[in-house]
């Protein structure tokens, strides 16, 4: 299983996640959001942690405690992400993000709650596309040998998917998850395949969240290998 659990691989060495989901405000009180727990970004956060890494966790919306030793910056949109991603990865050795980001945000935000209009039928919701903020940072990476890791959760045709999603972002590593109606979301376990931009694939068995963030670390410190601190 993983190889680097328990050791202190990643000293020095800062690490930045990001972990749950976005939520798009089309007025004060109303949002479009997704079902990200945040657990994997939190696992993540919580063994990066053990193993002697520096962490800043970008949380978003997620209702857990904040883990013992890490930075924890909270964010709700997508756009609030995009910017406490790109500071935090000025000094980065790698940027991973396991939040679930939207895709779209209303292209409009009400500043008064949105009120229905007894006789009229509501008015379409228009969307806009947000940043791809693991392609960005992919892009301008701060340092050449800093690392960009990304997730992707997919239904169907999984590792042809996956494949070509790390050659868009343009990332190291993606972490392929498998997902379903009642699949991963929420749950304690993943399944899931590493795919990386240097041609390797690591199957990842089912096991714990921590499990799963253990073997991206471990293929994370891989790759900064003989690069000095
Ligand atoms: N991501 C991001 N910014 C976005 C959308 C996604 O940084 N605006 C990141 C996610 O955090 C994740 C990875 O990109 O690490 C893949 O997300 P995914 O939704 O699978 O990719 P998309 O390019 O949005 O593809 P799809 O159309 O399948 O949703
Ligand atoms: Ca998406």
């Amino acid at each position: 299983l993983a190889r680097g659990a328990g050791a202190a691989d990643l000293a020095g060495r800062h690490v930045v996640v990001s972990a749950g989901g976005t939520r798009e405000a089309l007025d004060p009180v109303r949002f479009l959001g997704n079902r990200s727990s945040g657990k994997q970004g939190y696992a993540l956060a919580v063994t990066a942690a053990a193993r002697g890494a520096r962490v800043t966790l970008l949380a978003a919306n997620v209702e857990l405690p904040d883990p013992a030793g890490v930075d924890v910056v909270r964010v709700t949109s997508a756009l609030e992400l995009r910017e406490a991603a790109v500071k935090a990865a000025a000094d980065a050795d790698v940027v991973v993000m396991a939040a679930a980001v939207a895709d779209f945000r209303p292209a409009v935000y009400a500043a008064g709650k949105i009120k229905k209009v007894e006789g009229e039928e509501p008015a379409p919701v228009a969307l806009v596309r947000n940043p791809d903020i693991l392609a960005e940072l992919s892009a301008h990476r701060t340092h050449p040998s800093q690392l960009v890791v990304g997730f992707a959760a997919e239904t169907d045709r999984v590792l042809e998917n996956g494949r070509a999603k790390l050659a868009r972002k343009g990332c190291d590593l993606l972490v392929v998850n498998e997902v379903g109606e009642d699949k991963v979301f929420g749950t304690d376990s993943n399944e899931a395949v590493l795919l990386a931009a240097d041609g390797a694939e690591v199957p990842v068995p089912l096991g714990s969240k921590e499990q799963l963030a253990d073997l991206v670390w471990d293929q994370v410190a891989a790759r900064f290998g003989t690069r000095p601190l």
